[in-house]
């Protein structure tokens, strides 16, 4: 539901208003608006462990109902004995009476074994299956080598026990260029992959480029969907270069050129069900990212609603956010959607330069900027 929460000609508000000849009030901005709509999920999020798990988690639970929680720990999270206890871990960090609930993920190695798709699928808190392809990512040295051959008969597993792969799409040859690596993925690791599997469900995660959407796009009968952060959908490659080098603004896949982000803002302001919010929020401690060799992640879970609801807002698709960011996630991966309801206010606040803790800082997407929307919950 949109409300206008001051009409333009009320002179309630905090908006610059200003007097035509005949004393009509003319609205110089937009008017402030507030939108009701299903509590969003994040079905891409980085939850990372020990005090970083102990400082993150309130903010991706005190937004998101539900999290598809990536396992990309060191040592990664193979198996569903180690998410049974890494979701353990998760729940004791969490603020008291927080309901967030964390879906858990496993970590596909070429030797993962089918039979721990089926334990996966028994345990009722792992929800889908990783690809990393190795050297990807961070953490992603354990990933896979070999895709269609070692990790074959766990794909024809994960058809039959329906168990979504979600994917980082990008190739690792070193001698191909970085902006090409999720375009060469696409055509030579995940065409060849939905048609040896056509039932497979695939999440391509994370998409950066135009010819990611024409895939998903392409694919038919609801197998393949993907999810869209904020960063892609706000800023391209010249972020990373802005009057000097922006680590804060350096991910993987890496911000693409502007084309490929109007393409991907158009595709998710479509209305069309095969995209939905993840985040890939990717915390690391600034000293980690203001280093001479710095981590790929830009931690946007305290800013993501906000920024979701500025795309949507600013292409005029505000009556799209909630298909976005509350139903077509939890569609594709056949959970119910959520019950409870936030509220999104259009007025202006400021995001924190960082967040400080006794180990660090953790510097958030957009830090120190003044931003629109603002989340409230029932
Ligand atoms: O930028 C990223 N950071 N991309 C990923 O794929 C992983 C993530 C992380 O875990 O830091
Ligand atoms: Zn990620």
């Amino acid at each position: 539901m949109i409300k206008s929460l001051a009409s333009p000609c009320s002179g309630a508000g905090s908006q610059k208003l200003k007097f035509d000849r005949s004393c009509k009030k003319v609205k110089q901005r937009a008017v402030r608006m507030e939108l009701t709509i299903t509590q969003p999920d994040d079905w891409h999020l980085h939850l990372r462990d020990g005090d970083l798990l102990h400082a993150v988690v309130p903010h991706s639970a005190s937004n998101f109902r539900r999290a598809i929680v990536m396992p990309n720990l060191k040592p990664p999270v193979t198996t569903t004995s180690a998410a049974v206890t890494y979701r353990e871990s998760i729940m004791e960090a969490l603020p008291h009476g927080s309901s967030f609930d964390p879906l858990m993920t496993l970590y596909l190695t070429d030797k993962t074994h089918p039979h721990e798709i089926k334990l996966a699928r028994e345990s009722g808190v792992v929800y889908a299956v990783k690809l990393y392809p190795a050297g990807a990512t961070t953490n992603s040295q354990d990933g896979v080598t070999d895709l269609f051959g070692k990790c074959l008969p766990v794909l024809e597993e994960m058809v039959k026990q329906n168990m979504p792969l979600l994917v980082h799409g990008e190739v690792t040859d070193p001698n191909i260029d970085v902006f090409d690596r999720e375009k060469i993925f696409i055509e030579t690791v995940l065409q060849p992959l939905i048609q040896r599997l056509p039932q497979l469900k695939v999440v391509m995660e994370h998409i950066t480029t135009m010819d990611a959407v024409s895939f998903v796009q392409s694919c038919k009968g609801g197998f393949v969907g993907a999810t869209v952060t904020p960063q892609h959908l706000l800023l391209n490659r010249n972020a990373l270069f802005q009057g000097g080098l922006q680590p804060h603004n350096y991910c993987l896949p890496v911000l693409k050129r502007e084309i490929h982000r109007e393409a991907i803002v158009k595709a998710v302001t479509s209305g069309s069900k095969k995209f939905f919010l993840g985040t890939d929020s990717a915390p690391h401690e600034r000293r980690r990212k203001e280093s001479s060799c710095g981590c790929a992640g830009i931690y946007s879970a305290p800013v993501a609603l906000s920024l979701y609801a500025k795309v949507f807002d600013e292409a005029g698709a505000l009556d799209k956010l909630e298909a976005f960011t509350s139903f077509n996630g939890p569609d594709f991966y056949g959970l119910p959607r959520n019950s409870s309801k936030i509220t999104l206010k259009k007025a202006p606040w400021k995001v924190p330069e960082a967040f400080s803790f006794s180990f660090g800082d953790i510097v958030p997407m957009f830090a120190g900027e003044t931003l629109q929307w603002q989340p409230f919950f029932e």
